[in-house]
């Protein structure tokens, strides 16, 4: 009883109306009646207000701080306090605040952690499977040169060979997931340096186009002669992001397909497109293919088949020249993937004339 509001409120009441009857009878003209209504009234008034302070001002907020709690413990998180509530001059309401937004930050932080451990869960993963598949390779071959077949002359060049293929599978991921990691944390510098676009292009289409004849795929390269191509990048990186998206557009393409390169200029940019007429990229697949180990079709046996983090490189190159990559695709008909790079700005004046 006495630890309700009422309890206290009555408890108090009474107290009050005693004093203030004792401090009456010290009085020598007071009668019985006054003291009675003095009494009466002091009792009725100071229970009244007694009770709303304590109702309204403490037992309801540290009710509701309970609640918080309780909230808290079932991980049901109370949302953020209004304004009004936020300037609240109540000292209990200010903890139910102050609680309240501390568990909203460490609720964030928790699930930003369990984020991130999904994430180095799924990583490990997706190493873990796209390394086994290289080795694996390799050391069957060799488990299997071992095994005797090595005495057979027409097989051991041939496994030999497979064996390598294999373990340069497997360099060149490695080299692509350090590249990335690299990036990611921002440890590789960019070199940016003026050189011209079109001529770099036509340097990856020679390098691509031994693998484009093996498909019978035609490359064609589209620019106007009379212009300039010149732009301010880290030319290696840029070989890098046409030689994947060339690349790309190859070796998803059909066989007898045609990959088309076009460079237009525009006021301060030089637009690079590239073309594919090949099975193109379903919509629910478009926005992920940029991810790290994201492949349309999920099976890396398939010949000629990447690991997946070309994409992921292309995304982070341009990201460092400011830039970004563009991607739209029909299924069935093909894609076209593009970015811009700045034109490099003809050298100003060095004197004014005045
Ligand atoms: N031009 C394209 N046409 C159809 N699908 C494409 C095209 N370009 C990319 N893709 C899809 O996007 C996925 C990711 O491409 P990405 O270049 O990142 O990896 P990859 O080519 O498989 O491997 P890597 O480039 O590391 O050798 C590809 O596996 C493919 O499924
Ligand atoms: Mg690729």
């Amino acid at each position: 009883m006495l630890t309700t509001s009422r309890g206290i409120s009555l408890v108090l009441a009474i107290a009050i109306s005693a004093l203030t009857v004792a401090f009456l009878l010290l009085m020598e003209n007071a009668t019985p009646t006054l003291l009675l209504v003095a009494g009466g009234i002091s009792f009725s008034v100071s229970y009244i207000l007694m009770q709303v302070t304590l109702e309204f001002l403490i037992f309801k907020e540290i009710s509701n701080i309970y609640g918080v709690l309780e909230k808290i413990q079932k991980k049901d998180y109370p949302s953020i306090p209004n304004k009004s509530d936020r300037l609240s001059i109540s000292p209990l309401r200010k903890i139910n605040n102050t609680i309240n937004t501390y568990a909203q930050a460490k609720n964030r932080e928790i699930e930003t952690l369990q984020k991130n451990a999904e994430f180095r869960r799924e990583f490990i993963a997706d190493i873990s499977h796209e390394l086994k598949t290289p080795i694996f390779a390799a050391q069957g071959y060799i488990h299997t040169l071992l095994d005797g077949a090595v005495e057979d002359k027409s097989v051991r060049l041939k496994f030999l060979k497979r064996a390598a293929k294999s373990l340069n599978a497997l360099d060149k991921l490695v080299q692509d997931l350090l590249t990335l990691n690299q990036m990611e944390s921002g440890v590789i510098k960019f070199n940016f340096e003026a050189f011209d676009l079109k001529e770099l292009i036509h340097e990856v289409i020679e390098e691509l186009e031994q693998k484009a004849a093996k498909r019978d795929v035609l490359i064609r390269f589209f620019y106007d002669k009379g212009k300039s191509y010149k732009t301010i990048a880290d030319k290696d990186k840029i070989f890098r992001v046409c030689q994947n998206l060339i690349s790309n557009a190859i070796k998803y393409n059909h066989d007898g397909g045609e990959v088309e390169v076009h460079l237009k200029t525009h006021k301060n940019y030089i637009l690079v497109e590239v073309k594919d007429n090949g099975k193109g990229i379903p919509p629910e697949d478009l926005k992920r293919i940029f991810e790290r180990f994201y492949r349309v079709e999920k099976s890396r046996s398939r010949e000629g088949g990447g690991t997946g983090l070309g994409l992921a490189i292309v995304k982070h190159i341009l990201e460092g020249h400011k830039s970004k990559i563009s991607v739209s695709s029909t299924l069935g008909k093909g894609s076209i993937f593009s970015f811009e790079l700045p034109c490099e700005k003809p050298a100003k004046e060095a004197s004014l004339k005045i």
